[in-house]
């Protein structure tokens, strides 16, 4: 059976959800943030080391103002009212694309990322305006700068995300079939799973389903 040390899950579906449901894409947005509790909890049953959440992209910001707003400020209620249990929980927070919120928002991110540093039974990685090709270009950069060579051991370890090994498996739900720029270096070798369901309709029998399906795969690498 694989070894599962590393999720990434793009969390879509949430609009088409709240419409459907709640005549309302902002309500899609607050129940998915129930799939997000359930999720966490199942991580860590399963001995899961690293979550990577895809939660707002580089290229959300072209959605209306409202929705931005409104997405934001979930956030920042999820943060203030449940930090404090994520830490007794021996959670730690890490944010990966660049943060460029309100100050309150950017404050309480660093924050909870400082309380979180030492933690040790999870690791969420909450990809917040995130993109992989600006994380690309960005380390590109870095080794110029630095005139070191590249090779792929560098160019990792330039990353937002050196120090995370690269994910096992990554979910998509939302019944779409793509990458909307996540981890396009890091999932090189990952077990994608492409899940019909909406994200405020996934729950953790289909989350359980996947990582059983994905421990029995035959992952070559190359090898035969
Ligand atoms: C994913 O759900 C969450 C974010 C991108 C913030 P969507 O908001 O993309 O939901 P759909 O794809 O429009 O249904
Ligand atoms: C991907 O979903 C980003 C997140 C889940 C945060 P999108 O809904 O933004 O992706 P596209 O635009 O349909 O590719
Ligand atoms: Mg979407």
């Amino acid at each position: 059976m694989n070894p599962l040390n590393h999720v990434a899950i793009i969390m879509d579906g949430n609009g088409r959800w709240g419409l459907k449901y709640k005549n309302s894409r902002n309500a899609g947005h607050k129940v998915g943030l129930n799939t997000v509790e359930k999720i966490i909890k199942e991580t860590i049953k399963n001995r899961i080391n690293f979550l990577t959440l895809f939660a707002f992209s580089t290229e959300n910001w072209k959605r209306p103002k409202k929705e931005i707003n409104y997405l934001f400020g979930l956030l920042e209620n999820f943060l203030i009212n449940r930090i404090e249990d994520l830490h007794k929980q021996n959670i730690k927070l890490k944010i990966l694309g660049s943060k460029k919120f309100s100050p309150k928002l950017n404050k309480l991110l660093r924050n909870s990322e400082r309380k979180t540093l030492n933690n040790t039974k999870l690791q969420i990685n909450l990809a917040l305006n995130y993109g992989s090709k600006s994380e690309l270009i960005d380390a590109f950069k870095r080794i110029k700068k630095n005139k070191s060579t590249i090779t792929e051991k560098n160019l990792s370890r330039n990353l937002q995300t050196k120090n995370i090994p690269d994910p096992d498996l990554l979910i998509r739900t939302g019944n779409t079939k793509r990458l909307s720029n996540f981890l396009l270096w890091q999932l090189a070798y990952s077990e994608i799973f492409f899940e019909k369901k909406l994200w405020p309709a996934f729950n953790v029998k289909d989350y359980n389903r996947i990582i059983k399906e994905y421990k029995l795969i035959k992952r070559n690498f190359g090898r035969i």
